[in-house]
């Protein structure tokens, strides 16, 4: 017997698509899934101004592919220079739904990243006057503190001074990967939720480092010790509504992946409900799942929840594929060669 999963259409709020070539080649796995998107700004050069979000908006409309519909909701990358009225304008005039902080240097194009939050303070109040919100890339940089302790030094150091300075502000604690993140959240104000990638739901340390570096598993912030891991599969299926969908979904070619310094990100946007789904389906949690998929999202972002709904089957198919092929060179996706148990089956009408 299939065995069928019927929600309303879900939302990405944490995703990347890049530019050009790239951009074409990624932008319908997203558009076939999900309804909107919170796009993440670190373009080269990053998105800094409301010209920038604006057009590179249109070019994100211009690649969804015919019969698709998706909203992309954009993001301004904040710097040291940030002026605090050009976010206030992009927020009024509905080209940004978010602004990111990327602490500088911290991952893939954050160069041009905060170096120190007390440089953004008055961008940040005008975000917690207006309601937007703050996603926040949270790892501290400094070359002392050691990688798989970034995220709870930030909680320490960053996060929670921050939010104890400004109340009032909206932060969405992006892809956390640690008992400590999960905790931060569960701890904090309504003002404070945070997104969970299927990657640190699925994968451990050990996933990278074991009989082999494994590239492919590499993203930012890293996997952790099982024991996160675990703490994340338990409020990514607990039903608060403090935690929601946002793959980071982060493609680099293959070449650049299996390199001396690989780059960080896993593509995860061809089967991001299906890895997911494998999750919640092994917590008997699928009960779950449309929380968080398509209702914590918008409720924590004040948008509407989508019209329309979709449907997921468990069912034998084919594995999934190697790579996708691109015109700069081929995409490897998350779980290449693995068999996933749930199909995205198609949307319904709204
Ligand atoms: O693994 C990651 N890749 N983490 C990030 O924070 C950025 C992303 C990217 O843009 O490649
Ligand atoms: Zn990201």
């Amino acid at each position: 017997m299939t065995h069928t999963l019927t929600i309303r259409r879900p939302d990405d709020w944490h995703l990347h698509f890049r530019d050009g070539v790239m951009l074409e080649a990624v932008v319908g796995h997203t558009a076939r899934q999900f309804a909107r998107a919170i796009v993440m700004p670190n373009l080269t050069p990053p998105v800094t101004d409301v010209a920038a979000g604006a057009a590179y908006r249109e070019r994100i409309l211009a690649a969804v592919p015919d019969g698709l519909e998706f909203t992309p909701l954009m993001t301004c990358y904040l710097t040291d220079k940030t002026d605090p009225e050009e976010v206030r304008r992009g927020f009024a005039e509905g080209v940004f739904t978010a602004a990111k902080l990327y602490p500088a240097g911290a991952t893939t194009n954050s160069d041009s990243g905060v170096t120190d939050v007390a440089n953004i303070r008055a961008v940040l109040e005008v975000m917690a006057e207006i309601g937007m919100v703050l996603c926040v890339h949270g790892e501290v940089t400094h070359h002392a503190i050691d990688i798989f302790d970034r995220e709870a030094v930030f909680i320490e150091q960053i996060l929670e001074p921050l939010i104890a300075d400004l109340p009032d502000l909206k932060v969405v604690f992006e892809h956390i990967t640690s008992s400590q993140g999960v905790a931060f959240v569960e701890n904090a104000s309504a003002n404070i939720a945070a997104t969970i990638t299927p990657q640190h739901l699925h994968l451990n340390r050990n996933a990278m480092l074991v009989g082999g570096m494994r590239p492919h598993a590499y993203c930012l912030p890293v996997a952790k010790r099982e024991e996160h891991r675990l703490a994340l599969v338990r409020a990514a299926t607990s039903g608060s509504s403090k935690f929601f969908l946002g793959t980071d979904s982060a493609p680099h070619l293959q070449s650049d992946k299996e390199s001396a310094c690989g780059c960080a990100g896993i593509f995860n946007a061809p089967f991001a409900l299906e890895s997911y789904l494998a999750v919640f389906d092994a917590e008997n949690a699928l009960d779950k799942f449309e929380g968080f998929a398509s209702e914590h999202g918008p409720d924590f972002y004040g948008l509407p929840r989508n019209e329309g709904q979709i449907t997921l089957e468990k069912r034998e198919t084919e594995p999934v594929p190697e790579h996708f092929m691109t015109s700069l060179g081929p995409v490897v996706p998350f779980h290449a060669g693995d068999r996933l148990a749930w199909h995205f089956a198609g949307q319904l009408p709204g």
